[in-house]
């Protein structure tokens, strides 16, 4: 359902509540910003309460339990017990290292409807050198168990990148082995944390082609069987990704401290005013807060974008990526071939290098 479409503002459907950055793992692309939000800053769990519940009211169907890594909330299951209350349908988001089959059980009965286990790769070894946390692999195939045994559906959630991107079809097959019902191949998305590491993250383009071929033959083979979600990755790809499915238009991020997001990464933008839910509800800041009203409906953009045929498709791509890229957040995402400073992109996706990663730890 449309709120008012005229001014770019429509109903949201999902909230990604971010209830901690505290995380056990030291994953070097991990989405969460430089500046992580400490223990003492984090939201009680009346305040997430009263947020599930204003979000329900605003039209908020899905509600993703994330993080950091969710475990570390000792009250994970009155929360997830407040959004099941709120008629909010409940994804935990999870490194699964925090999570025990007994807590696994009390999330289940405080109405838990779906997890999502994220695996760094299929072999051990290097699964647990890119969490940056031994035995954290032996725990994932742990709790997938578990959540298969509660007949909770789960999805795994693989990030790929030049360590592990030639092992897709290893790790539809684990995928598939732990019981998930789903597998998402993300590409590293280079803002933040791996921002700092995209050398050493960064495939060739002759891994890219490969896993594009070996995605639509594992689609083919495993039709019915497992859903594969799969889309080119940025700086490979000729037109940019519809972000977010366009900025303040179908999601919201709420951060462990409370400020409100358009999108996880929309802190990297200098000089965006974010509300919190502190001093606002979640309703006057959907429709009112400077941040999401700074880049809504196409009056913000600039050419190639204002006047092209496809930007109430992509919405001119990531406004974090072109910021991060040009310095300005109003320009054309330069992984769209129309952009001026596309040549920058294909120029930084061939720097690419082994160094050692730049952990995230708090
Ligand atoms: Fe999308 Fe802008 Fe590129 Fe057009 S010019 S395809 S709207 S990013
Ligand atoms: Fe912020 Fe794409 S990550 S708009």
């Amino acid at each position: 359902m449309v709120a008012d479409a005229s001014l770019g503002l429509h109903n949201p459907l999902g909230l990604l509540a971010e209830l901690t950055h505290r995380c056990p793992l030291g994953c070097p692309y991990c989405s969460n910003p430089l500046a992580l939000d400490p223990r003492e800053s984090e939201l009680a769990t009346p305040t997430w309460a009263r947020v599930f519940t204003e979000a329900a009211a605003l039209g908020v169907l899905q509600v993703h339990l994330s993080g950091g890594e969710p475990g570390a909330r000792r009250d994970l299951v009155a929360i997830t017990a407040a959004a099941h209350a709120a008629a909010l349908y409940t994804n935990l988001i999870t490194s699964a290292v925090g999570i025990t089959a007994n807590s696994l059980r009390q999330l289940a009965e405080a109405g838990l409807d779906h997890v999502q286990i994220s695996i760094q790769d299929s072999e051990h070894a290097s699964a647990d050198r890119i969490a940056g946390y031994v035995g954290a692999f032996a725990r994932k195939r742990a709790l997938a168990a578990a959540v298969v045994n509660l007949k909770i559906p789960l999805t795994v959630n693989v990030v790929v990148h030049r360590a592990n991107i030639d092992r897709i079809e290893q790790m539809v097959a684990l995928a598939l082995a732990l019981g998930a019902s789903r597998v998402e191949i993300a590409h590293v998305q280079y803002y933040g944390w791996a921002l700092q590491n995209r050398a050493a993250l960064m495939p060739s383009a002759e891994q890219v082609a490969r896993a594009t071929e070996a995605v639509d033959e594992l689609r083919r083979r495993h039709h019915g069987e497992i859903v594969i979600d799969a889309v080119v990755p940025d700086y490979y790809a000729r037109l940019p990704k519809p972000c977010i499915g366009g900025w303040g238009r179908r999601s919201l991020n709420v951060t462990p401290a409370g400020k409100v997001l358009p999108c996880h990464a929309a802190e990297s933008i200098p000089g965006l005013e974010f509300w919190s839910v502190r001093e606002h509800s979640l309703d006057d800041i959907w429709k009112n807060s400077p941040a999401f009203n700074a880049f809504r409906g196409t009056a913000w953009m600039q050419e190639p974008c204002r006047s092209c045929a496809r930007r109430d498709i992509d919405f001119g791509g990531c406004r974090c990526q072109a910021f991060a890229l040009t310095g300005d957040a109003r320009a054309t995402d330069p992984v769209c071939h129309l952009a001026p400073s596309h040549d920058d992109v294909v120029a930084l996706a061939a720097v690419q290098e082994d160094a050692p990663y730049a952990y995230r730890r708090m």
